[in-house]
């Protein structure tokens, strides 16, 4: 077989019957989804299973996630939460928050999860306000233009401990283009001289392929706060 996106997109099929299998709700979630028109943007399976097994090694009972689209990444993460945990998803979308409502509650997850609808800037700062933070892991996936504010805001609301995970930062390798018109592409370059620099994190980034084609996720921990 050659190697390049239909290699990646067979393994990925691969790992995922072997390592999740159908799953009714994630299943119906999906398929909600795509009936609705909504952009099948959301993480890959093994991505999912991902950030749920994250926010189990870290104990996470508290979450923020910045992007809801469906709620498919929503509900991996949901289910990594103990009874007492909180996530907290934010949406631009009316359309796509509606559509995660509904996709959460089939999945018996409303009570754990808090989906607030507007600009996730604009909200982000009101959890602070109401003293929601720390969460003890974030991810970050909505607009990518908006990163490396969103990054910012997401320190404000951290501890030391707090797991920050940010989506598609490698952009088809576009992230390594200094000369890149591409305003996401920017964006990222941004982020990443930013996490770099900054004092209060130890991060790296892993490059992915699979059926959403080559990306990559960063992945910071919080070592001290400002
Ligand atoms: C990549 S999708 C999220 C996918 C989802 N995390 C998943 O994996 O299932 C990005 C989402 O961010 C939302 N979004 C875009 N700009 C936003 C903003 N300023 N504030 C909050 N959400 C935003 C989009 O409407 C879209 O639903």
């Amino acid at each position: 077989m050659n190697q390049g996106p239909e290699q990646w997109t067979a393994v990925d099929e691969y790992l995922s019957e072997h390592l999740i299998g159908s799953d009714p709700a994630l299943d119906a979630t999906l398929e909600a989804s795509r009936t609705a028109g909504l952009p099948a943007i959301q993480v890959t399976p093994c991505q999912g299973k991902f950030l749920h097994l994250l926010a189990r090694i870290q104990g996470a009972r508290k979450i923020l996630e910045l992007g809801t689209l469906g709620a498919y990444s929503t509900i991996w993460l949901a289910r990594a939460l103990p009874a007492d945990g909180r996530l907290i998803t934010l949406e631009v979308s009316l359309e796509n928050a509606e559509v995660a409502s509904r996709n959460i509650t089939r999945a018996n997850l409303s009570s754990f999860v808090d989906l607030r609808v507007g600009p996730a800037l604009e909200i982000m700062p009101k959890l602070l306000v109401e003293r929601q933070n720390p969460f003890d892991l974030i991810f970050i996936d909505a607009d990518k233009v908006s990163t490396p504010e969103y990054f910012r805001w997401a320190l404000k609301l951290s501890r030391p401990g707090t797991i920050i995970v940010v989506d598609n930062v490698v952009r088809k390798g576009a992230l390594a283009d200094a000369s890149s018109s591409d305003a996401s592409v920017q964006a990222m370059r941004q982020f990443i001289r930013e996490l770099g620099a900054e004092k209060h994190v130890n991060a790296t980034v892993l490059q992915t392929v699979g059926n959403k084609g080559y990306d990559g996720f960063a992945l910071a921990l919080v070592t001290s706060v400002p």
